[in-house]
């Protein structure tokens, strides 16, 4: 197990933490160390994959709560305790608001499976196959007040292919999300990555209208 305790993140999820299990994996790669895994959903698969692995977890379910402040609250207070260099939301399904947003700001950061700006919101990989998208992806970006609009730290691409359906073109995109994932932590935390006024700082470069996209991962 990751012995790192400089480097610590915490990661937010739903549900079956598929990318959890990758920065799981790349613990020792990258030298950070997971402290929490912090769920919403009290039979997320990833809760089972972080009790494998060691480390803590924490449900918080929305449902207890009287209304989103409050369940805000909570997660906020929890990780304020743990004071994390980094906040990861993996498959994490609830809206953050923009409060939460800006109180974590320049250090949250969010997968989403779509090639930003484009698919915004739910269901992109039926969305995408619908419209006969040439091509589909995933997106890293630091999470602000815009829902899946923070900017962006790193894209991965994908063609669709003729036979495509849901399930095979997820395959192939989550393969890739587990790569920039984990790459992407690593590059903040070695402070290759920032975000300043609300853009990507990346390697001292801001990252105008030009996501990278990182074709290669
Ligand atoms: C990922 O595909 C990510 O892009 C999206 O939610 C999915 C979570 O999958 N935000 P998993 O739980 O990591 O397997």
């Amino acid at each position: 197990m990751a012995n790192c305790t400089t480097n610590k993140i915490v990661v937010m999820i739903s549900g079956n933490g598929t990318n959890l299990q990758a920065l799981i994996d790349c613990q020792d790669k990258y030298l950070y160390s997971i402290a929490l895994v912090i769920s919403n959903v009290a039979d997320a698969y990833g809760l089972k994959r972080a009790e494998k692995a060691g480390i803590s977890s924490l449900i918080i379910d929305h449902r207890h709560f009287e209304n989103r402040l409050l369940f805000e609250e909570k997660i906020i207070q929890t990780i304020d305790e743990i004071n994390p260099k980094l906040i990861v939301l993996a498959g994490f399904m609830r809206i953050i608001s923009p409060e939460m947003a800006s109180h974590f700001i320049g250090r949250i950061i969010n997968i989403h499976p779509s090639l930003l700006p484009k698919y915004k919101g739910l269901n992109t990989y039926k969305r995408v196959l619908e419209n006969n998208e040439k091509e589909h992806g995933s997106t890293v970006h630091f999470v602000n007040a815009n829902l899946d609009g923070g900017p962006i730290i790193m894209q991965t691409k994908v063609v669709i292919e003729k036979n495509d359906t849901i399930a095979t073109l997820k395959e192939r995109v989550q393969k890739k999300e587990h790569k920039i994932l984990p790459l992407s932590v690593h590059w903040f935390l070695s402070n290759k990555v920032k975000m300043v006024d609300n853009k990507t700082v990346l390697s001292g470069n801001v990252l105008d209208s030009h996501p990278l996209s990182s074709s290669k991962v």
